[in-house]
């Protein structure tokens, strides 16, 4: 089983009493590899990471990367946590070996806490301000505790991307089903003001009763 908590590209959480239940509800032994990609941007004190859940002997494997709050995505850098055994199990699947740089930003950027609470906060401040910026324009948000969200725009994501590049505006690609909406990447202050510009100049304002779902 794979669980991605919190969620790409919903940005959704699922609560650590729902994982519970699910841990609960399954076949004993089935092997749960939830991705935690995202965690370290979670506000919701209804989320809870599964790593207790390796600690207690249960077949969890949890995936973490360096790629989001450490920003080091080119450096290829994730790890997983579970049992020995089922650690042993994946070795002959690695990609292959680390070289020293990446190892020493990895261990650097662990040890930076304080960058972590920093990229947290202002991720979560402009992710809050945006998305009430988006709904006073009357546009419904997905509530997202991660470094995106996800904006209903009430017609078709492809023409939009272009739109948004050609006013120097980078958003995400589509995400079959929801080809409805767009996924947005939380950015510097001043590059969320260059989107919200843009969103105005391109999607007219809605009062909330016509909003979209
Ligand atoms: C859910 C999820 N898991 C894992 C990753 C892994 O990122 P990387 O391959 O850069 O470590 C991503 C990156 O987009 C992601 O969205």
């Amino acid at each position: 089983m794979y669980l991605c908590n919190p969620n790409n590209p919903t940005g959704l959480i699922v609560t650590k009493d729902e994982v519970k239940q699910l841990l609960d509800g399954l076949p004993s032994g089935m092997p749960v590899l939830i991705d935690e990609a995202y965690h370290h941007f979670v506000d919701d004190p209804n989320y809870a990471t599964s790593v207790p859940y390796v600690i207690e002997g249960r077949p969890v494997i949890i995936a973490r990367t360096f790629s989001k709050i450490a920003a080091l995505a080119g450096m290829r850098l994730g790890y997983a946590v579970a049992s020995t055994e089922n650690i042993q199990k994946m070795r002959p699947y690695s990609m292959g070996s680390i070289n020293a740089l990446v190892k020493w930003g990895g261990v650097a950027s662990l040890k930076d806490t304080a960058s972590q609470i920093d990229v947290k906060r202002k991720t979560i401040e402009l992710r809050k301000k945006t998305a009430s910026e988006l709904e006073a324009h009357g546009y419904s948000v997905i509530p997202s505790e991660t470094n995106f969200f996800m904006v209903s725009i009430g017609r078709e994501i492809q023409p939009v991307i272009e739109e948004f590049r050609q006013k120097k505006v980078m958003v995400g690609r589509p995400f079959p089903p929801m080809t409805t909406h767009m996924r947005v990447s939380v950015g510097t202050a001043e590059e969320m003001d260059r989107f919200m510009k843009a969103f105005k100049e391109i999607f007219p304002a809605k009062t909330r009763t016509t909003a979209a779902i």
